[in-house]
């Protein structure tokens, strides 16, 4: 809801259920940041649009808090735009124009140039139910004559000035990816950021911001997310007046972009929300707003998936796939994917990849006797692909090789023994296009796992239209975009997985295309817990992919037990990826008897609230708890990692409970209150390493 107050100037409040964010315009005709955070009786609450200190040396305008810091003037900040005339001006002054309302819960705001014909529109989109502002920025060049965009920033979030600030983020690495960083602020700028063309495994585009006392469960967090999958970077400026602003967008490094007369720039979404109570909160309004705004179908329950990487790697062929297949079916696994393997001549990471066509040593009538097999068997076919890649060793490449990001002359540094395709040019989109279109067309596919396993090097882009090199990166991650909107509307029914070496490429870009994500390579179940929690902060459970997979881990040569794996990875969206050749039949039975459990209380894990009730960080015990939407089922994880001089887990106190109803513990006599699950606690005996409980709470 957007209420407009128009006294002498105009105010805008956006209005959510339990915060507002409100704007104004100076006597300059600025558009300045009035105040975000915990609800407002009304505006008159609101400071002025010139209410701002003036301190010595720069007078006020130096203190602006602009909606979007322009470059220009006495704005020393982190711009969210600069640009270069074709005059060779760099200075922008934007000034409030006018404002449109295309929905009761949408807002624009147009500013203009003082001299220049550039038009910025400011779009917001409020999710009040979950008090998320989502703010996008366009910018159309109305003159004759191109101007040259040189940071484009889709927000800038200004924090209450407080003393102290506090940033959490996710950084990581492969087989590491989403761990919680915590740090305080100081003046100066913190920056995460990926430089590599895609979202990296090293940070990812999030953030939450407190100050310096909120946890879990308590204390006001701000929070903020960029929904692009290509380089992106968060600034967070702490100036040394104590105020804070975030920047958030399209990374500038190495960018630059040629506006033409009559062209439109519009930047990726960022998002900005509020939670009054903590971090926790704070993910679950972003569950919530993932669950109802972003990720496809999702009112549908994930199926449990069987893959065969870490058992067969690039080994596979008909008659295999057909045997693992019929275990999985038996098991009770829903959808089938062929990973790595099946293409061209891909018997390792040395070959192949860009000639997707079957391998017909191993697949010798195609696909369809395969599918058909694995549909008979009742399941679903998934097929892997890597479509940006291209190993040197492939006909794709020694036909195409100036479809490869390089400089002329100069070495293309491989990664994984692959180069990345220009998927900026549109030839390059369209034979991505046809190619999958065509596999998709001619097999029964129903899931594509798209899979990128290297970053960007030597980003040259031979022969490009004249002035445009650079936006090379923006243009990549559009294509891919792109491609996967054309793919969607010609084949409906097939769901795409993200994936890009494990958890590369997680963001809310990508999730607008896809059901889910490859979470990590490392799927040992403990080196999980941290992973996965990482994940959940940012990210809704249902897009978790999560596998059980054999032990000892290839990662780390640990051994856990199968239940302990299985608990981890029913955590999330559950995955088989055991060897099922090598399982006895007892393991065999006792997969089937968890696979079969899961199904029954996978809508409370996939959609309920969470709660992370003991950390991975913390100690060698971990909790977390889901709550269905209704209240009616609870389910908890304790999973202890060593134990030591016999201290027993402490009482798990719940959390979401509907105080005065009676819960029952499944498969026992236990019948309390909600209020005693939730001020007592549960007990749970957790008494050697590796040992794990799932507890399943029903209202009666
Ligand atoms: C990446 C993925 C794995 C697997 C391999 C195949 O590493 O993350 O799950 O698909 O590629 O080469």
């Amino acid at each position: 809801m957007i209420k407009v107050a128009d006294s002498k100037s105009p105010v805008w409040m956006l209005r959510m259920q339990h915060s507002d964010y409100a704007i104004g315009v100076d006597a300059a005709g600025k558009l300045q940041h009035l105040y975000w955070g915990a609800k407002l009786v009304d505006e008159q609450d609101l400071p002025g649009a010139d209410d701002r200190p003036i301190w010595i040396l720069e007078d006020d305008q130096g203190y602006s808090r602009q909606e979007i810091m322009p470059w220009g003037g006495l704005n020393y900040d982190e711009p969210g735009l600069k640009v270069t005339f074709a005059d060779g001006i760099r200075d922008l002054v934007l000034v409030y124009h006018s404002y449109e309302q295309p929905a009761e819960d949408e807002l624009v705001l147009v500013l203009k140039d003082a001299l220049k014909p550039l038009t910025v529109r400011l779009v917001y989109k409020v999710r009040a139910a979950v008090d998320i502002v989502e703010r996008h920025v366009e910018l159309h060049n109305e003159g004759t004559e191109d101007i040259r965009l040189e940071q484009v920033l889709s927000a800038i979030w200004h924090l209450p000035i407080q003393p102290q600030y506090r940033m959490s983020y996710l950084s990581g690495l492969w087989a590491g990816e989403t761990q919680i960083q915590t740090e305080p602020l100081k003046p100066g700028k913190k920056v995460i950021e990926s430089r590599r063309g895609t979202g990296s495994h090293q940070m990812n585009p999030f953030f939450f911001l407190d100050f310096g006392l909120s946890d879990e469960e308590f204390g006001e967090v701000y929070f903020g997310a960029v929904a692009y999958s290509g380089s992106w970077k968060i600034v967070a400026e702490q100036t040394t007046y104590q105020s804070l602003l975030i920047g958030a967008g399209i990374n500038d490094f190495d960018f630059s972009w040629k506006l033409e007369p009559g062209e439109t720039f519009t930047t990726p979404i960022s998002i900005g929300g509020y939670s009054g109570s903590g971090y926790g909160e704070a993910s679950r309004k972003l569950h919530r707003y993932q669950l109802q705004s972003v990720l496809p179908c999702a009112d549908q329950l994930r199926p449990v998936l069987y893959n065969s990487w870490e058992a067969t790697k690039f080994d596979v062929n008909e008659q295999q796939q057909m045997r693992l297949a019929e275990k999985a079916a038996k098991l009770g696994c829903e959808l089938f994917v062929m990973d790595d393997g099946w293409f061209g001549e891909r018997h390792s990471d040395q070959a192949g990849l860009g000639d997707w066509t079957v391998n017909r040593t191993k697949f010798p009538n195609g696909l369809q006797p395969l599918i058909q097999h694995v549909k008979s068997l009742g399941m679903q076919f998934g097929i892997w692909l890597e479509p940006e890649m291209v190993n040197p060793d492939s006909d794709l490449f020694r036909s195409h090789p100036e479809w490869i990001y390089h400089f002329p002359g100069r070495d293309r540094t491989l990664s994984r023994n692959q180069c990345v395709l220009n998927v900026a040019r549109e030839d390059v989109q369209e034979h991505l296009f046809g190619v999958m279109h065509a596999l998709l067309s001619e097999n029964d596919i129903s899931f594509i796992k798209w899979d990128m396993n290297r970053y960007f090097t030597e980003p040259g882009w031979p022969n490009a239209p004249a002035g445009r090199e650079q936006e090379l990166w923006v243009r990549h991650t559009r294509g891919i975009y792109s491609i996967l909107d054309r793919l969607q509307q010609q084949h409906p029914n097939v769901a795409f997985e993200a994936c890009s070496g494990g958890g590369g490429r997680v963001d809310l870009g990508m999730m607008k295309y896809v059901v889910q994500f490859w979470t990590s390579d490392n799927t040992d179940p403990y080196d999980r817990l941290r992973i996965q929690e990482g994940y959940s902060l940012a990210y809704n459970i249902k897009s978790m992919m999560c596998w059980v997979t054999d032990a000892p881990n290839y990662i780390n040569q640990r051994s856990a037990p199968l239940k302990y794996r299985f608990h981890s990875s029913m955590m999330g969206s559950l995955g088989i990826g055991m060897n099922l050749n090598e399982l006895s039949e007892e393991e065999l039975e006792q997969s089937r008897q968890y696979i079969e459990q899961y199904k029954r209380i996978r809508r409370t894990i996939q959609e309920g609230s969470l709660y992370r009730i003991a950390s991975p960080r913390a100690s060698d015990d971990t909790a977390v708890q889901y709550v269905s939407g209704d209240q009616s089922e609870s389910v908890v994880f304790a999973l202890r990692r060593s134990e030591q001089f016999r201290m027993p887990f402490y009482p798990i106190r719940l959390r979401g409970l509907d105080p005065d109803a009676a819960y029952s513990i499944e498969g026992s006599d236990v019948r309390r209150s909600g209020r005693s699950f939730m001020s007592r606690g549960i007990q749970v005996q957790l008494e050697a390493d590796f040992t794990s409980e799932l507890i399943v709470l029903r209202k009666v």
